[in-house]
């Protein structure tokens, strides 16, 4: 029986892995479930699940989440809250496993604090191995544990190069759905509004991968994640686009040989896997029909109209703070996108402006993450402002 903690479990990741969990009731058990502010889902789901160590993102929440279960009579859970107890609530809650689905930065301490105690990590948060992944797989490495992806495309790599020699791998393919524009002019991708980068053609996810996805930025931080997870050259990662999502990822082998794992586009599956591998668990249920395979197709990535996987690209190659002034422009570039300040065209204009501005610096702790993040969000709201000041 494995034991699981979820940071992030009332987010997309978190409700459906909490899903995966119910269906195999012999082999895991929920034992620590940690969110943001939604205190009222979080109290129904460590009900549903019979936990006793919850942990909210700050204290207001905790005691809504307190006083929900003191009016429906439920003593078995203890409440934490704030960044000081994220490594009590891992202690409390004893998992062997960490699921880490917190959206954004806010993922980074606990994902930082799970590699720190030694635990196993399904990892979804990409913010981690985009800002720290160096930091975070040398860290796992040290303490011998296991960090395996959640995201479908580097969980199908991963299945690619089981039992694959080093030498053997030519190049990495990730597979990108285009997101919602991909058929735009340039001229309409300009007038797109936020609520319209919500509408993601194949997958339900939150709020900020919705617009990464729709600018392409999503593909962007999958390449740099890449890197990290599997040490690799930014080089020998490629991407095509591939509107279908059945093909979640591929390697091109040094024979001419193409490995691609194959599965319906459900983000149960590569959680199921991130918390199985390297075994697989029956589930009948989720095969694919032949007719599913009948037309796939795939083209390259048009980099003029999305600009921001070239970003993604030259952040890796610069390497050290880099990804991380990436992470953080992007984060406020959506956000002003969002309160309509930018258009969708500009996110990447902010991003490569703030960039320009970075003189790199190495990343080996924490608290260095945390000064490039202060200078960042500066530049970057300055230019965000330069920007909705030219209209
Ligand atoms: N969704 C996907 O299909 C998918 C695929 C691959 C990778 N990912 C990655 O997985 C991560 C989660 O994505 P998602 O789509 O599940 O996001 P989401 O639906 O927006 O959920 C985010 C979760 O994080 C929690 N949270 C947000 N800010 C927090 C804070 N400051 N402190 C503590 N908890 C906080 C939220 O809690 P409350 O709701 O309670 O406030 C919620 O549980 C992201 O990094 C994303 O890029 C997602």
């Amino acid at each position: 029986m494995k034991r699981i903690a979820i940071f992030g479990s009332t987010g997309s990741i978190g409700r459906q892995t909490l899903q995966v969990v119910e269906s195999f009731p012999d082999r895991f058990r929920i034992v620590g479930l940690a969110a943001g502010r939604n205190a009222v889902l979080l109290a129904e789901q460590v009900k549903r699940f019979g936990v006793r160590c919850a942990w909210v993102q700050d204290s207001p929440t905790a005691m809504r989440l307190t006083e929900q279960f003191r009016r429906d009579g439920y003593k078995d859970c203890q409440v934490l809250h704030s960044h000081e107890t994220v490594e009590t609530f891992l202690e409390r809650s004893d998992p062997d496993v960490v699921v880490s689905a917190i959206s954004g930065q806010a993922g980074l301490y606990p994902t930082y604090c799970s590699a720190k105690a030694g635990l196993d990590i399904a990892l979804a948060n990409k913010e981690s191995l985009v800002m720290m992944g160096p930091l975070l797989m040398q860290m796992v490495q040290q303490k011998g544990s296991r960090l395996t992806p959640v995201d479908s495309e580097h969980s199908a790599i991963m299945q690619c190069l089981a039992g694959e020699a080093r030498e053997s791998v030519r190049r990495l393919i990730l597979t990108a759905s285009g997101g919602p524009f991909r058929r735009d002019t340039m001229a309409q991708l300009q007038k797109r509004s936020f609520r319209e980068t919500q509408r993601h053609p194949v997958w339900n996810m939150g709020e900020k991968i919705n617009v990464d996805s729709a600018t392409l930025m999503n593909k962007g931080l999958e390449v740099i994640e890449a890197c990290a997870l599997f040490d690799r050259s930014p080089d020998e990662v490629d991407v095509l686009v591939h509107p279908e999502s059945i093909v979640h990822s591929m390697v091109e082998f040094v024979d001419g040989s193409w490995k691609a794992q194959i599965a319906v586009p459900n983000m149960e599956l590569p959680i199921l896997y991130s918390l199985s591998a390297p075994q697989r668990f029956d589930w009948e249920t989720r095969g694919l029909t032949p007719e599913q395979l009948s037309s796939l197709h795939f083209e390259r990535v048009d980099r003029l109209r999305f600009r921001c996987l070239d970003i993604a690209y030259e952040a890796v190659r610069a390497g050290g703070s880099m990804p991380s002034v990436l992470c953080t422009a992007d984060e406020i570039a959506i956000e002003y996108f969002r309160n309509g300040t930018i258009s969708f065209t500009e996110i990447p204009e902010v991003i490569e402006a703030t960039m320009r501005q970075h003189h790199v610096v190495s990343i080996e702790s924490l608290e260095s993450i945390l000064a490039v993040k202060k200078w960042t969000t500066q530049v970057a709201e300055n230019e965000a402002r330069k920007l909705a000041d030219k209209r």
